[in-house]
């Protein structure tokens, strides 16, 4: 066979519109096409979607040879920069992976879940008791603050302010869909002709002057670390700063800089969207809530708590797909794909196949324990997969498992609404429609860890 898959007949302009409710649409095009479909964007080349593991793993074989990741992602390099680990491809790319790799995995990250604790805790300490608020702003200052302390490694508390002041400003004005949306090569050229620079309200404009003052902040603390040279440092810019690739070559503090903000971009919005859809699924499934505390308080090991951790990944898929442009071209499911087309992976569709996940809508995180644990696994994709998945997996699972241990130990969550929250697309992310709005109360404090002293003699087991 060699025609191409079915699709779409709609124009450009009217796919690229649906596409603000990705997942309603793309499960239409499914539904209608089959299992493999093609789209076309406006300002992107034409697309095909896959929506099983098995065509997904067909993609990922082409990585390194016969498509490319970064091609894709150019529209971020105004502000990511040319060494990012996320835009480029091919031998630059591959150096960054090796030298960034081993500074978020493993041993280089055993030592992070107590700090990570202590941040979740200092902010706990700020929510509203009693009254409706929203989760999501509160996961991104506490995802903010560990990139601070634990990647960019800021010690200074009067630096920390500044640089959380204008990293939450970068973070806002990247994240705005209006940027995402923009076809790429308008994108490109309002980045960078001068005169679109000056014009205020463009997203690419805001996105740019919140680079710009980033950056005077961080290459004031990669010159400040290079000085200290302290080779004991466990933030990832300490390991970047000691890290020296094949030839024993260190990075510039320029690649150092581009990687940080990479690590920003990719990592802050995306850990917090993934824990506040936890709490908007567990604050509505009291059979899973219960199960978990039990297990919690029982100090069981912690199984559990990572097939929750999974399950909402899989049900709330953060980024719904991740491409790769195709040099060669692909055959995929009996159809040929032409080279220079995108061939997407699309998660938030795998993450529904009925076949591996039995009732797909169902928050179940026993899917992934027991018998049909290793099927399910298979199929579950929300970091990504092939060369490039993502660098941050194992960090921010851990995250997540440690913040969701310290909010359910401190405090009780109900859902504000019982309905659940919609998915609403912000930049590359779903995100819950109400930002996962709660109503929170205290709990005593239970199992405290060793280290901890409660600050309240007379209240001694309540949180401070
Ligand atoms: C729940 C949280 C997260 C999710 C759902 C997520 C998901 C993803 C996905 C889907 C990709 C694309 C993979 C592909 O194209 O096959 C990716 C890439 C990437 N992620 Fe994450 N991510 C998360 C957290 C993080 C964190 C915490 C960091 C860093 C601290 C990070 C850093 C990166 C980077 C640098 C890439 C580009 C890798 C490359 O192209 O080689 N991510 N992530």
């Amino acid at each position: 066979m060699t025609h191409l898959p079915p699709g779409s007949r709609q124009p450009a302009l009217l796919q690229t519109v649906q596409l603000r409710d990705p997942v309603r649409y793309l499960e239409s095009l499914r539904r209608r096409h089959g299992p493999v479909f093609r789209m076309k964007l406006l300002g992107l080349p034409p697309q095909v979607v896959v929506s099983t593991a098995e065509l997904a793993a067909e993609i990922y074989r082409t990585d390194g040879d016969g498509s490319r990741a970064g091609a894709l992602r150019a529209g971020f390099v105004p502000w990511l920069g040319q060494f990012s680990l996320f835009t480029n491809d091919g031998e630059p790319w591959w150096r960054h992976r090796k030298l960034l790799s081993p500074t978020l995995h493993g041993r280089s990250i055993a030592g992070y879940p107590d700090l990570i604790a202590e941040i979740a805790a200092e902010d706990i300490r700020t929510w509203p008791l009693g009254r409706p608020f929203a989760l999501q702003e509160h996961m991104q200052s506490i995802t903010l603050e560990i990139t601070l302390r634990l990647v960019f490694g800021v010690r200074d508390v009067n630096q920390q302010s500044r640089l959380r002041a204008l990293l939450l400003a970068l973070s806002k004005a990247s994240g705005s869909p209006a940027l995402f949306l923009m076809p790429a090569r308008l994108r490109a050229w309002a980045e960078r002709s001068p005169l679109a620079t000056r014009v205020p309200f463009l997203p690419t404009t805001r996105t740019m002057r919140a680079s710009a003052a980033v950056d005077k902040v961080l290459f004031g603390e990669i010159a400040r670390r290079r000085e200290e040279g302290d080779r004991e440092a466990t933030d990832v810019l300490g390991r970047l700063l000691q890290a020296r690739d094949e030839q024993g070559r260190p990075m510039s503090d320029q690649e150092i800089r581009d990687e940080l903000i990479t690590l920003l971009e990719a990592g802050l919005e995306t850990t917090a969207t993934g824990l506040s859809w936890a709490f908007e699924r567990l604050m509505r499934s009291p059979e899973v809530l219960g199960r978990l505390r039990e297990e919690m308080e029982r100090g069981e090991d912690e199984r559990y708590l990572d097939a929750v951790v999974k399950e909402v990944l899989r049900l709330r898929t953060v980024i719904y797909g991740s491409g790769r442009l195709l040099d060669k071209p692909l055959r995929l499911g009996g159809y040929e794909i032409p080279a220079g087309w995108v061939a997407i992976p699309m998660f938030s569709l795998i993450h529904q196949d009925s076949e591996v996940y039995p009732e797909p809508q169902e928050f179940r995180p026993e899917r992934f324990l027991g018998e049909g644990a290793k099927a399910a696994q298979k199929s579950f994709l929300p970091f990504g997969g092939g060369r490039r998945y993502c660098v941050g997996a194992q960090l921010a699972t851990m995250e997540m498992k440690v913040i969701i241990r310290e909010v359910l130990r401190r405090v009780e969550l109900t859902p504000a609404t019982p309905e659940p929250e919609a998915q609403r697309m912000w930049h590359a992310t779903l995100i819950p429609g109400k930002h996962a709005v709660a109503v929170a109360r205290q709990r005593p404090l239970t199992q405290p860890p060793s280290s901890e002293q409660p600050t309240c003699p007379a209240h001694p087991s309540a949180p401070e």
